[in-house]
């Protein structure tokens, strides 16, 4: 595809404080001369920052990386991922034309997108709001067909579902990603056949989706404050503009509507902690498989000390959890601990628990 700079362009381009702050420290992290290395990051966050990369974007990249503009220009130009012309003001989608999408159903999003948001690729909306391409392989070909909306996938799609998605981003919602088809991941749709055991302790969303959700960030522009995890999703209101305008707002099938209205807040919430370990000392939290000194500490300063603590964990805890072990997010769920914890705070004990007593675990 040729990819030129677009013919309009604004008069400038600054990062916000936030974003010119952090935009300084990833320069530092490379040796003197090195600072070109810099570059996709920034121009990255410009885009984060604007929707799309300006000229004067480029240019001012390359300023602060003291680059000559060709070199920035060669960068910005080659990777896709880049978006050289403006892009929908809510939201940018980027549909998989590849193989397994493409039989699966890839030409029927396109054709939705042809309907709802324009007839050609990089071509915005109507109202403004959208835009739509059509990309190469973004890796879930497990669970197409498949778009990438801002920063999150949306997976397992039809049209019609498809259809609701973009209306709901319509009305000012942003609809949990992940798999639409009532897939947790990427296991058969007929259900588990192995690692069974893993399914009663999971969280409400598999990992990804999951952080998408505690993100909430999968449309939104990136100003650099951004306090990174745990604010509760968030449904802005459309503005009247917005709202009239195409795609046209379709109302939730009633499914859905009611399934949102009965629905326990999806916001992780922080399970009660102990001051101190109870009379008689702290568990060995290393019984449970997943848990190292690293994690046992960590456990240990977020008022975590007993097996019967973690197995009385609810779905939104163990998220929560899982989004606050710096360096090994997604444990809870990955290793089951609730499951253990449950045999372990009856006295009983797991496989893991076994080879923990006779030494075999190093
Ligand atoms: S073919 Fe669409 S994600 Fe791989």
């Amino acid at each position: 595809m040729l990819r030129r700079l677009h013919p309009t362009q604004p008069a400038s381009f600054a990062f916000t404080p936030a974003n010119a702050k952090w935009a300084q420290a990833q320069i530092a992290k490379y040796p003197e001369g090195r600072q070109a290395s810099a570059i996709i990051p920034l121009l990255w966050r410009a885009q984060e920052q604007e929707g799309w990369l300006t000229k004067p974007a480029i240019e001012g990249i390359a300023d602060m990386l003291g680059l000559a503009y060709i070199r920035a220009l060669e960068v910005a130009t080659f990777y896709f991922m880049f978006q050289l012309q403006p892009v929908g003001a809510l939201a940018h989608i980027q549909v998989c034309g590849t193989t397994t999408c493409m039989i699966c159903g890839a030409e029927d999003l396109i054709g939705v997108c042809k309907d709802l948001i324009a007839e050609q690729a990089h071509e915005i909306s109507a109202d403004g709001n959208f835009s739509w391409e059509e990309v190469e392989c973004l890796g879930a070909c497990a669970n197409a067909p498949m778009v990438q909306i801002g920063k999150d996938f949306y997976e397992d799609l039809t049209a019609d579902k498809f259809r609701e998605i973009l209306a709901a981003f319509g009305r000012g919602e942003i609809p949990t990603p992940g798999p639409q088809n009532g897939r947790y991941a990427a296991e058969p749709l007929s259900g588990l056949t192995s690692l069974k055991n893993y399914e009663s302790g999971r969280a409400q969303y598999n990992a990804s989706a999951g952080l998408a959700t505690a993100y909430g960030d999968t449309i939104k522009r990136i100003q650099g404050d951004e306090v990174p995890i745990l604010k509760p999703r968030r449904t802005p209101a459309p503005p009247a503009a917005k709202a009239a305008a195409k795609p046209a707002p379709v109302a939730p099938p009633a499914k859905t509507a009611a399934k949102n209205a009965s629905a326990p807040a999806d916001t992780p919430a922080q399970p009660k902690k102990l001051k101190a370990a109870k009379k008689g000392g702290a568990d060995d939290l290393k019984e449970i498989k997943g848990i190292g000194p690293a994690l046992e500490k960590l456990l240990n300063d977020l008022g975590i000390f007993h097996y019967d603590q973690i197995a009385g964990w609810s779905a939104a805890e163990i998220s929560w959890v899982d989004n606050n072990l710096q360096g090994f997010k997604g444990r809870v769920s990955r290793d089951g601990w609730t499951q253990q914890a449950k045999i372990l705070a009856t006295a009983g004990e797991t496989e893991f628990s076994k080879r923990v007593a006779k030494g075999k675990v190093y």
